[in-house]
């Protein structure tokens, strides 16, 4: 089956099946592609390097591009098919088969992820649970190991120490990522697939040496996959040196709370591996993006960077403010943080140091004091679950995103029953947020039950 660079298609005609090239309209397309198409001033900068991917028009010349919603499409000549199918006429030649195959509209977005990231590829799935399992399907066989932080996501954290070794034989050593000798050590030449972990880890915030970690699983021969989900234009894992950058797109990419979509940026060949007809894990379980899902978060990214930078200050702002006030406070921007130094060697310039804080409250029914009054006497932010919107967002992980792992394991992973993860938004004005906040916890602190508990 078609075995075609999704990187290149930039090189695509948008209207190559209108038959003729030569109208006025093609004319206009082809001097916007070779306009973007002159060497990236500042590659290394993601807001740049996504304004430096071609421009993708719609159909009558609409500034966005349109939404190919067909779920299959026709030919001309018989022929075309079996050639279609053979891999002798694929996307990159405008060629599509079927929308659980290449869709035009999810590849486009597909190609501005691999912009933002700086990867060869990119293609979506229908969820970020989806792109991480079908990513770890593809790279490991039955048999196969994983090496991964014990701080992750509690779905993947499950994913890989429950549901992985029962389905597929595949196991996993969790590891201190922070501790590079028990990574060196637990990864065995010639039996482990892949390194995996998240660049700032949910809920912990506990950041990942990209740079290092890449030595040392490449040394190996070892496949590093990073899930980027809390540190879009922050962090740009694939330009530290990682080979696979996952995103669940329905956090800050998305930022509206409102979708559900996932993301694979890596080489070229491991998106058409995803995609095989025989052998694809993409192509075969089938966890596909709606086209109009695509359109409607491509039209998102190009304010990505604006909305990260204002995430981010804010949340440096309260963190700072939070920890004056004597509150425990977490955040990788603050200097006494250990991970502060090696963020800000690895950050991309001028985004910040991530949107989400924690406050450590000790206890369960702390946190869920304060999340109340937060939520319900001053209007501060939300209780739920996820991240990005543009309200904070507030959650005691422990009993909530994290509540799949053991009390043993929440330990070792750094997660107190009291932890409150504060994803930060940035509606109304920063000093009305703030002294929301203020109110909240006076009202906390006066409360007769509250008193000497804090
Ligand atoms: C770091 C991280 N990765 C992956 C996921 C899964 O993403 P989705 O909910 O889009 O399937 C989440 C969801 O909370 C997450 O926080």
């Amino acid at each position: 089956m078609a075995t075609f660079n999704p990187g290149n298609i930039a090189n695509m005609s948008s209207k190559k099946r209108s038959g003729s090239s030569d109208d006025q309209w093609d004319q206009f397309a082809a001097a916007k592609k070779h306009h973007h198409s002159l060497p990236p001033p500042h590659a290394e900068d993601p807001a740049a390097a996504l304004a430096n991917a071609r421009h993708e028009f719609g159909e009558h010349g609409g500034v966005n591009m349109s939404i190919e919603a067909s779920a299959t499409f026709t030919v001309m000549e018989p022929e075309t098919m079996r050639r279609m199918f053979t891999g002798e006429l694929g996307p990159d030649r405008d060629f599509f088969i079927y929308s659980r195959h290449f869709n035009p509209t999810v590849l486009n977005l597909g190609r501005l992820m691999a912009a933002l990231e700086g990867t060869e590829a990119a293609y979506c799935t229908a969820s970020g649970m989806s792109a991480v399992s079908s990513v770890l399907l593809q790279l490991c066989s039955s048999g196969g190991h994983v090496v991964a932080s014990k701080t992750l996501y509690g779905g993947t954290h499950t994913l890989l120490a429950h549901f992985l070794p029962r389905a597929c034989n595949i196991t996993t050593s969790f590891v201190d990522i922070g501790d590079h000798e028990m990574v060196r050590r637990e990864i065995v030449q010639g039996r482990t697939n892949v390194l995996y972990f998240e660049s700032m880890s949910n809920p912990t915030l506990t950041v990942a040496n990209v740079p290092e970690l890449c030595r040392i699983a490449h040394d190996k021969g070892v496949t590093v996959v990073v899930d980027n989900t809390f540190a879009p234009m922050v962090v740009s894992p694939a330009r530290l040196g990682a080979d696979v950058v996952l995103h669940s797109m329905s956090k800050f990419i998305s930022g509206g709370a409102d979708l559900i979509a996932g993301a694979v940026c890596g080489p070229a060949s491991l998106v058409n591996s995803m995609m095989d007809t025989h052998q694809g894990s993409l192509m075969l379980l089938g966890p596909t993006m709606n086209p109009k899902v695509a359109f409607e978060l491509a039209g998102r990214l190009p304010h990505l960077g604006l909305r990260m930078k204002e995430h981010c200050h804010r949340a440096m702002v309260y963190a700072t403010r939070m920890k004056k006030l004597g509150l425990k406070v977490i955040y990788p921007g603050l200097e006494e943080h250990p991970d502060h130094a090696l963020l800000k060697s690895m950050a991309n310039k001028e985004y910040g140091y991530g949107g989400l804080l924690c406050v450590d409250m000790e206890t369960e029914e702390k946190a869920n004091r304060l999340m109340n009054v937060l939520q319900n006497c001053s209007q501060f932010g939300l209780m739920a679950v996820s991240l990005g919107y543009y309200e904070t967002l507030m959650s005691c992980s422990g009993s909530s995103t994290s509540s799949e792992l053991t009390e043993e394991e929440k330990a070792s992973a750094g997660i107190s029953p009291g932890l409150v993860r504060m994803s930060i938004g940035f509606n109304g004005t920063l000093e009305q947020k703030w002294s929301q906040f203020e109110k909240a916890l006076s009202r906390m602190q006066d409360s007769s039950s509250f008193n000497n508990k804090m």
